[in-house]
């Protein structure tokens, strides 16, 4: 057998080589034959801006990629000119942001980690890619792997949370999604990392602000999802913004080049972000020259959109600021990638009608984005089983998302097909059926808020709240009100909210919305309050005072059914929150596995690390989601708790569903580290398995545990184990755990 397995390996790895060795020749002969004018093309991202002119939107500046100054951009006509009208023939690489859908809009990514379902992420990115690489796109920016603590930065919504161990699993979902098993097919498409690094980091979440972290916190608790979708053979990486040890990470050779390349091994190619490289003009770094010299030195491949590269680096050439070599290197893992995708021998693989006809919207893809909506709801409180609804009397739906379409969508959805989107009340009405009267008011505007209601637009196009009008909106809602036997209040953020440049600092429903919310409360109603946003809010005013809430996010295209399916019990939802939802704004950054202080908060002492005005714990923490049914866990079981060396620990707990619905639980493993050479974390995430329980049953629940999962980044970056005792805790989320403890002897 072992012999076996040892020629196919042998097998496989020649097969490797002997394509490699093809690549190679293949990209010799073609720079042999380059100027210095076309490999600089092909470090140039662009769709027409500044020096460079327009032909037509959609297919680029034409004349600019038939003189090979371009290497990435996109269109059919864009194509043809980069194929059959350029000196060369090299073709273009297309991306675009394909974030969650590409026609086929799913839930945002945020939502989607709440289903800790790394198959069916792997799932959503396949379907994205049969999807995008029939509409011209052969790379998409994407997987968005940033680790956050901090809410109010708006890009939360396009990343999984906030803990690495399962930001990790998810980021390698996503690439194996879009890659598939060959690059070259004409239905796999190339992931890009983003963005490389620590973006998810920037102070009080203000989008594109500084960032300040030790090297230990980077190793352990931002970088494992990237390195992660690198492992899983990710084509390429994006720079972030940010600064990365008071360098911005697009000139930071360390990153770009110690660690990615030479310690991770990372072979593929880097971009920019969007005019990255300018900025750091910006960060204080030089003047355009100086700063294009600075990010190829430090391992950048190609210039998104900045034309720093293109326009400077043959001066820069010329003077001996950069090397024939550091050119020839850059443009060397443009073309590999190119390769990689296939291009140079079926360059329109990727423009394809029929493809694109037969997979956009399909219904095998309507009904798997269905499935998400559903699978991504996390039901924060459900007091005296309000929920599921039945499907009878009648149903007020009544907030200002109840009927929004386009907002369903979330951020990214730039290429979403915008005109078959299910809203809230439509869903409602299509499973509640015959049996029941739906009715809707819209209620309130989004905000009243005029700095809010403007911010993001033209100052010529300001809106203005007219009181009248919203005295009006508040009466009709409340006469519908009246009319229904159950309240559905559908409110949130629109999705212009949230994404990029879409921080806010204050993260709770808008007073406007608050208002409708007391008043529809006040009918004495009952009361399911529906959230569609995207990031975590603070709701502890409307924890204490609403039944029932149910956090669905933007859900994408088929958002209301896979709702209605959760509200009416078609689904029992089992989504687990993986962001911390703050009580006060003033907590964050908030999040499960933070350090232990010298002194923890308690009620004995006054000299604790606490707020006056508010306990430490969040509203709901990490991990946390109901579902219809309840669930028990038994004490943890353990094989043995003396363990030596690379011995295994089997870890158990029985969880039996002790309610009324089947349901399926996310049963989750933390350790804990209490003494070790630094701080550790209060716990960290390990391990988690999914069960279905049918009413009344149980199942043994195992976890393998080895000194990997024990280990860590120590002082000197080192990443092991250190012998003593820890702590494991299995439970339903990262509070409410059952806990033991083990020795662990080196
Ligand atoms: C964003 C990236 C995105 C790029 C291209 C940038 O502003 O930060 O996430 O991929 O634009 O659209």
């Amino acid at each position: 057998m072992k012999t076996k397995l040892f020629l196919f390996f042998l097998l496989i790895t020649g097969i490797v080589q002997a394509q490699e060795k093809e690549m190679d020749e293949f990209i010799n002969e073609l720079m042999s034959k380059m100027t210095l004018e076309e490999k600089l093309g092909q470090l140039n991202l662009s769709y027409g801006i500044g020096e460079l002119k327009v032909i037509s939107e959609d297919e680029g500046p034409i004349d600019f990629i038939k003189q090979g100054l371009i290497g990435a951009s996109g269109g059919y006509e864009g194509q043809k000119a980069a194929v059959n009208g350029s000196r060369l023939g090299i073709p273009l690489i297309t991306g675009v942001d394909v974030i969650h859908g590409y026609k086929t809009t799913f839930p945002i990514p945020l939502a989607m980690s709440c289903m800790w379902d790394v198959e069916r992420i792997e799932k959503m990115a396949r379907i994205s890619a049969v999807e995008a690489s029939a509409g011209g796109i052969n790379w998409t920016y994407s997987p968005m792997v940033d680790i956050s603590r901090d809410p109010r930065w708006g890009r939360v919504a396009e990343g999984a949370g906030e803990d690495p161990y399962l930001g990790s699993l998810i980021a390698k979902a996503y690439v194996r999604g879009y890659q598939g098993d060959d690059l070259s097919k004409e239905n796999t498409i190339m992931a890009c990392v983003k963005h490389f690094a620590l973006y998810g980091a920037a102070e009080a979440g203000r989008d594109y602000n500084t960032v300040d972290m030790s090297r230990i916190a980077m190793f352990q608790d931002y970088l494992p999802p990237y390195k992660a979708a690198f492992d899983e053979g990710a084509g390429s990486a994006m720079t972030s913004f940010n600064v990365i040890d008071m360098v911005p990470a697009t000139g930071n050779k360390w990153l770009m080049t110690d660690l990615l390349r030479d310690k991770w091994g990372f072979d593929g190619f880097v971009v920019t972000d969007y005019t990255a490289i300018n900025e750091m003009i910006h960060h204080g770094l030089g003047d355009l020259s100086t700063v294009s010299v600075k990010a190829l030195k430090a391992g950048v491949d190609m210039d998104m959109m900045g034309q720093g590269y293109i326009g400077t680096l043959g001066k820069s050439l010329k003077e001996g600021k950069v090397s024939q070599e550091e050119l020839d290197q850059a443009c060397r893992r443009v073309l590999e990638a190119k390769y990689k995708l296939g291009l140079f021998k079926k360059p329109f693989q990727y423009h394809d009608k029929d493809r694109a006809k037969k997979y956009w919207l399909c219904d095998e893809h309507q009904a798997f984005a269905r499935d998400l909506a559903a699978r991504s709801c996390v039901l924060l409180k459900n007091h005296n089983e309000l929920l599921p609804l039945k499907k009878e009397g009648t149903i007020a739906v009544i907030g200002p998302l109840a009927n929004s379409k386009e907002d369903m969508l979330g951020t990214w959805a730039a290429t979403s097909d915008t005109t078959d989107i299910i809203s809230i009340v439509d869903g409602i009405r299509n499973v509640a059926g015959e049996s029941s009267n739906v009715l809707h008011a819209r209620g309130s505007y989004f905000t009243e808020d005029h700095f809010l209601l403007n911010r993001k637009r033209p100052k010529e196009d300001q809106l203005t709240i007219d009181p009248k009008k919203s005295e009006k909106l508040l009466t009709e809602a409340l006469e519908t009100a009246q009319k229904s036997d159950v309240i559905v209040a559908v409110l949130g953020e629109p999705r212009s909210w949230s994404g990029e440049a879409s921080s806010r600092a204050n993260i709770s429903l808008p007073q406007c919305q608050k208002k409708l919310l007391k008043l529809l409360l006040e009918t004495g109603k009952p009361v399911v309050l529906i959230l569609s946003n995207g990031r975590p809010l603070t709701l502890s005013w409307e924890n204490e005072n609403v039944d029932a809430i149910l956090e669905t996010w933007h859900a994408g295209v088929q958002a209301g059914n896979g709702i209605a399916d959760v509200l009416f019990g078609n689904y029992n939802p089992a989504g687990k929150l993986t962001m911390t939802f703050p009580r006060e704004v003033g907590q964050i950054p908030i999040y499960y596995n933070h350090k232990r202080t010298g002194r923890p908060e308690n009620d004995h002492s006054i000299f604790t690390s606490r707020y006056l005005d508010v306990s430490n714990s969040p509203l709901f923490p990490f991990g946390y989601g109901l579902s219809y049914t309840t669930f028990d866990y038994s004490d943890i079981i353990l094989s043995k708790d003396e363990l030596i060396g690379d011995d295994q620990l089997v870890a158990s707990v029985t969880v039996s569903n002790t309610g009324d619905y089947t349901g399926e639980e996310v049963v989750q493993l933390y350790i804990n580290d209490p003494s070790a050479s630094v701080s550790r974390s209060v716990k960290e995430l390990k391990a988690y398995k999914k069960v279905k329980l049918a009413p009344g049953e149980s199942k043994k629940v195992d976890f393998a545990i080895t000194p990997e999962e024990l280990k860590f980044y120590n002082s000197d970056l080192e990443y092991d184990w250190e012998p003593g005792a820890f702590n494991i805790y299995i439970g339903t989320n990262s509070s409410d755990v059952k806990s033991a403890q083990v020795h662990w002897k080196k």
